[in-house]
């Protein structure tokens, strides 16, 4: 079977690498995908947005099943479009991926089936948020209700940040449309997990879990990026919590929104802050997670090709996944700057030796190939994942790994993972 996936970056890369290890799998076409990607799988000159170019392709080729990664397309209709086109393809629909393209529906829709998530108002109106933010008091955070690309979430230490934030939002329309409409959200502490789910609107597989490490800075300080690292399991997640999460969270969600008319297949992704040993949701997402599903598919030992085919024919439940019992860690090796502005164009040395490496694979996001060379080409620019037994020693494999790989101005934290060793 001919496989597409969407997307590129190092989540589509890792799709990509579990996709070709398949038996049932012929070829592999990466739209528009990067340089690490295209050592794999033929990529195509089409972006991840152009919905109709794609679907012509995947006719065309006779492609047997479309992956999608990234949330714009999903939130823009593909699903439903290639579903239109009889094709078939893995990902939420439109009216799905709202859980993710519009906060205040998440948030409402939590409200409604009774699923702990941070307390709430939204607002079109400027001064009705200032009133209520005065009101409230800081600490708040500040969401814009539509995708800002991970930069519309602004948290707030006092009422006079969190009202510059409403500014930036609904008056300056820093992030366009998105911004119509706020969510104005209590302040959580804790520590964060992601806890990904494939479902087919009934059935349930958790993957295993995860932490995401979203500052650019050590210790979590500086400005969110789009992740810098991520392991997985995740201790803080207890056999407890797991439960809790599957029972008050994850289920609700499901039938909640086949409730609404939204059947829900393909993954879910809730971002969670636990507090206390207790979980709350920050936000859902309506895809895999990008670095999560680096570590995560390195630890899936089953083929993924019947978990998708299954999660789309609404068969999940005769499925079982097998997990590896080793850890897994990836480290984000990023250009200097980012998230800010930054430089690239600069090759990038070190890569083929780390092909020869067992248990280290290096997902590409942000690199390209010129005349032979792997070059940078965005912020994120490569995700080193390690599986070893024990978080400690994953650390130690990925961070190794790292060492030996160089380019101008390449930075990467230096901590990841350091919260799961803490955490007894
Ligand atoms: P989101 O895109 O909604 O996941 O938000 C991005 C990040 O902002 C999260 O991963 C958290 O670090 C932070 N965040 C979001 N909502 C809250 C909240 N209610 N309290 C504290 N931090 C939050
Ligand atoms: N790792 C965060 C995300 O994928 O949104």
């Amino acid at each position: 079977m001919k496989i597409l996936v969407v997307g590129s970056g190092g989540r589509e890369h890792a799709l990509v690498w579990k996709i070709n290890q398949s038996p049932s799998v012929s070829k592999i076409y990466c739209a528009p995908g990067n340089g690490g990607i295209s050592r794999l799988a033929e990529c195509v000159d089409i972006q991840a947005t152009d919905v109709h170019s794609l679907s012509k392709f995947a006719k065309q080729e006779r492609v047997g099943l479309t992956v999608v990664g990234p949330e714009v397309p999903l939130t823009m209709g593909m699903v439903d479009e290639f579903e239109k086109e009889g094709l078939r393809i893995f990902g939420a629909g439109k009216k799905s991926a709202e859980i993710e393209g519009s906060k205040s529906f998440a948030k409402d829709l939590m409200r409604k089936y009774g699923i702990p998530t941070a307390e709430y108002r939204t607002f079109i109106s400027r001064d009705e948020a200032a009133g209520y933010i005065r009101e409230k008091g800081a600490p708040l955070v500040i969401k814009a209700d539509g995708l800002a690309a991970g930069k519309g979430v602004i948290p707030a230490k006092n009422i006079e940040e969190a009202l510059d934030a409403v500014d930036l939002i609904i008056v300056k329309k820093a992030f366009g449309e998105a911004g119509n409409k706020i969510v104005v959200e209590e302040f959580l502490t804790g520590e964060e997990a992601s806890f990904l789910v494939f479902t087919d609107g009934e059935s349930v597989i958790p993957l295993p879990t995860s932490q995401d490490h979203k500052p650019i800075f050590d210790e979590d300080k500086g400005p969110n990026t789009g992740g810098m690292g991520a392991y997985s399991p995740a201790p803080i997640v207890t056999e407890d919590l797991h439960r809790q999460i599957m029972k008050e969270i994850i289920q609700p969600t499901i039938s909640g929104m086949a409730a609404e008319g939204r059947k829900y297949k393909g993954v879910l992704y809730a971002g969670l802050m636990i507090t206390d040993g207790k979980a709350k949701v920050l936000e859902f997402n309506a895809r895999f997670g990008d670095p999560e599903t680096q570590p995560l598919l390195m630890r899936m030992k089953s083929d993924i090709i019947p978990v998708l085919e299954a999660t789309i024919d609404g068969n999940l439940s005769q499925i079982k996944v097998e997990w590896d019992e080793r850890a897994a860690v990836c480290v984000v090796m990023a250009s200097e700057g980012y998230p800010g502005s930054y430089q690239k164009g600069f090759e990038i040395y070190g890569l083929e030796e780390t092909l020869k490496m067992p248990n280290v694979e290096v997902f590409h996001s942000g690199t390209v190939i010129k005349d032979g060379k792997i070059i940078s080409s965005g912020g994120r620019v490569l995700g080193v994942t390690a599986l070893e037994h024990g978080i400690k020693d994953a650390i130690g494999l990925a961070y190794r790994t790292v060492k030996d790989i160089h380019w101008e101005g390449v930075y990467y934290r230096q901590d990841i993972g350091r919260k799961a060793l803490n955490c007894k």
